[in-house]
């Protein structure tokens, strides 16, 4: 009883799945006929570009969080009026330098300026072009999804003092049925599965560990009550595993937490919104409710 008292959950952040290998993984995921995220976003940004070009206004400059699928972008920038810069800004600068060349070629005219810089931490920008348009905010594939409640409030509060006067497009995923949700974590070719035990392979790679990864298994379950995916490598038997010289022992069924995917209601988030200091103005919805983007503009 004391030891289950005392027992603590072994967690890792999901920003270690985005190695070269995770990044490609995640790539085959969102094409995965069960992960309804990205290609029902990508219809809305695509059936709502004019519209959403139209709130931004004339050479407005676009600040991405992530650097994200360039397709996203590019369904914006293909809509809007004189866009003046885009400014990526992601943690893997080697990553980002080869994604900011290949738009920079597409689209002579626009300024691209990628920030390295890790968002969910305080970070400056660039100061805006003297007599250039509103500044937007754009953070999509619920990526917001991944913070905790209190991380998200505090990336919100960021993002309304970054984009003064300006407004930040999000995209999230939706609350439902947790067999939909299940399904887009369960998918039957064994790609997300695939994805989770990376990060362990990665530790092999990289910090001199030795897991043996057949012997952990991929776990993702919906946690209703906390709204949320979880994610969990499970241990298959009672195991030790050193990683950087040091050691440690892995129960049977004992798990190392990888990831919280959190799911909004419309009405939930543009509360929380509110809570950042954003007035959330249009949010756009597929007919099936299930993935949804938000206008929500930031404060003066
Ligand atoms: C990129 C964080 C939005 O939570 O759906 C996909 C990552 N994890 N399958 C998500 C992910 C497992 C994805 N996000």
């Amino acid at each position: 009883m004391l030891a289950a008292l005392a027992a603590r959950q072994r967690r890792l952040s999901p920003k270690y799945f985005y190695d070269e290998a995770g990044s490609a993984l995640f790539d085959l995921i969102c094409d995965l006929p069960e992960y309804y995220p990205t290609r029902t976003e990508l219809a809305l940004l695509s059936n709502h570009a004019g519209e959403i070009a139209r709130h931004m206004g004339p050479n407005a400059e676009i600040v991405e969080f992530g650097a994200g699928s360039l397709r996203k972008i590019r369904l914006l920038l293909d809509a809007m009026d004189q866009p003046l810069r885009y400014l990526p800004i992601d943690i893997s600068g080697a990553h980002l330098a080869t994604s900011a060349a290949r738009l920079q070629a597409d689209y002579p005219g626009l300024g691209v300026v990628p920030v390295v810089a890790d968002y969910t931490r305080a970070f400056q920008l660039p100061s805006k072009v003297p007599g250039g348009g509103r500044r937007i905010g754009f953070f999509p594939g619920s990526t917001l999804g991944n913070l905790s409640q209190a991380g998200a409030l505090r990336f919100l509060k960021q993002a309304a003092r970054l984009l003064r006067g300006g407004a930040l497009l999000v995209g999230v995923d939706l609350v439902k049925a947790p067999s939909t949700l299940h399904a887009a974590y369960n998918d039957s070719r064994g790609v997300t599965a695939a994805f989770n035990l990376n990060v362990l392979e990665r530790a092999n790679r990289e910090l001199d560990a030795d897991f043996n990864v057949s012997q952990f298994a991929h776990s993702a379950f919906y946690n209703a009550p906390l709204q949320r995916i979880e994610m969990h490598l499970m241990s298959r038997r009672a195991q030790q595993v050193h990683v950087c010289g040091e050691s440690f022992s892995f129960a049977e069924g004992e798990t190392l937490h990888t990831e919280n995917s959190h799911k909004f209601t419309v009405e939930g988030l543009r509360a929380l919104a509110v809570q950042a200091g954003f007035r959330p103005g249009p949010a756009w919805t597929d007919p099936q409710k299930l993935f949804s983007l938000h206008w929500l503009r930031a404060p003066f």
